[in-house]
């Protein structure tokens, strides 16, 4: 069993996962609007991701006996204006939820959960390669400013991006 405390902050992190997926959806379409099909790729794999963890955290909460309570989902920004925008708006997200992790793993620990601190190192170390990721997608996007030659080059290399299930049992 888990704690009433950390029954809701786990449904909350479902919530906040799924609204990731909608985030990195807006996203998506507005690089599909502007024919950058590379970087709309990157976003609909990273959308696709964030349905995963959203569905760790899903399975979780009914693993342990919990109850999963959805909550709404509100609605993501899509009014972008640049590229570097819309790479600086991810980099912050991620580091938004790295700390919604770490406030579940801190409740983990006071509480001595140790089997939800167990599963919540997963995505500790997720978080880690998210913002490593973020960051340098938007350090590159700053290199290149409005260069379209290499907007393009970047465009051709975020289409390689390609989705695999997360390597875990949680999934
Ligand atoms: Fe599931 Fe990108 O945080």
């Amino acid at each position: 069993m888990i704690s009433e405390k950390m029954q809701q902050k786990l449904n909350e992190q479902i919530q906040k996962e799924f609204f990731s997926a909608y985030l990195y959806l807006s996203m998506e379409a507005y690089f599909a609007s502007r024919n950058l099909n590379g970087f709309s790729n990157f976003f609909r794999v990273q959308a696709q991701e964030e349905r995963d963890h959203a569905m760790m955290f899903f399975t979780y909460v009914n693993h342990v006996g919990g109850k999963v309570r959805l909550g709404m989902i509100e609605e993501p920004k899509s009014d972008f204006q640049s590229i570097e925008e819309v790479m600086r708006m991810a980099l912050e997200h991620e580091q938004y939820v790295t700390s919604s992790i770490y406030s579940i793993v801190d409740l983990a620990i006071e509480e001595r959960d140790h089997k939800t601190n167990a599963f919540l190192q997963w995505f500790v170390t997720e978080q880690a390669e998210e913002e490593a990721s973020a960051e340098g997608n938007l350090e590159k996007i700053k290199l290149i400013g409005s260069d379209g030659r290499g907007i393009l080059m970047m465009d051709a290399e975020l289409a390689q991006r390609v989705y695999t299930p997360p390597q875990t049992s949680q999934a």
